[in-house]
């Protein structure tokens, strides 16, 4: 990374220390990218939703890595500013051998500064495979949409004690494997406080209240562009503004204020 105003881990990591929150969303292509580097957005998910808002799957099952590399790469060709973390697409990190292969694909191809795997526990030695390959990770704990199917629908996760312990203990080992970042999808607010309190890593939240150091939302779903039925988490911020780079100023202005996520957007 040649440019020096460009967002680092160490700049997330000086936010989460300070308290300021992190402006996170997903984006898969140049032009967004541009308007989005330009309102101040500092972390970027390529992520596999693109299945979804992009190519129109109903899952992020079908996305592939070729699918993934096309679009880091085009956010990279023009992204100066934030950090990029790719997601790795389902089938793709089987094993740690395919994983290694793959998450270099995603940095040397892609661009990616950092990838992004969906699991706990049982992901801790492909993170430490990756970590020990110089790339990092970052966790994805709570609703998995990759597995979504095993779940019967997008529920959110960690309702019973149980479960809330096994996610709990799914951050805590992503965190002692090497991962430098964690997503929280989908869980009871209460359970992203513990959990942001137990790691010393930033946890990014989606629909898992307003404790996580920052917040993410699908690009397309902020800007009230996606069909269908929304979760609660989702707020529309181009209602009521002029343009889209106003609409990614405000999501920004409210994560950054704590307005965002308000407690109607949490569980
Ligand atoms: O695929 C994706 O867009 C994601 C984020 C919403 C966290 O994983």
């Amino acid at each position: 990374m040649n440019n020096p105003s460009a967002i680092r881990l160490e700049h997330l990591y000086a936010l989460r220390a300070r308290g300021e929150k992190i402006a996170c969303l997903t984006v898969y292509d140049a032009g967004f990218t541009r308007v989005l580097e330009a309102a101040g957005v500092e972390l970027f998910i390529i992520g596999d939703s693109l299945g979804m808002v992009i190519k129109g799957y109903d899952s992020t099952e079908p996305v592939s890595m070729d699918d993934m590399v096309d679009h880091a790469a085009d956010v990279a060709r023009v992204g100066t500013q934030a950090y990029r973390i790719v997601d790795l697409p389902a089938g793709s990190y089987a094993s740690p051998e395919q994983a290694l292969v793959n998450a270099q694909r995603l940095v040397g191809e892609g661009g990616a500064h950092m990838v992004k795997l969906e699991g706990g526990v049982t992901m801790a030695e492909i993170v430490r495979t990756l970590t020990a390959d110089g790339i990092p990770v970052c966790g994805h704990v709570g609703l998995l949409p990759q597995s979504v199917r095993q779940y019967g629908g997008y529920k959110v996760q960690g309702r019973d004690p149980e479960s809330a312990i096994a996610i709990l203990q799914d951050a805590r080992a992503l965190e002692a494997a090497g991962a430098g970042m964690l997503v929280i999808e989908c869980v009871p607010s209460a359970l992203a406080e513990e959990i942001t309190a137990a790691v010393s890593i930033p946890t990014i939240g989606i629909g898992a209240g307003p404790a996580c150091d920052g917040q993410v939302l699908v690009l397309y779903d902020m800007l009230g562009i996606t069909a269908g039925r929304q979760p609660r988490f989702v707020k529309d911020f181009l209602a009521g503004q002029g343009s889209i780079a106003a609409a990614v100023r405000a999501y920004i202005e409210a994560v950054k204020s704590g307005r965002y996520p308000a407690p109607e957007h949490c569980y």
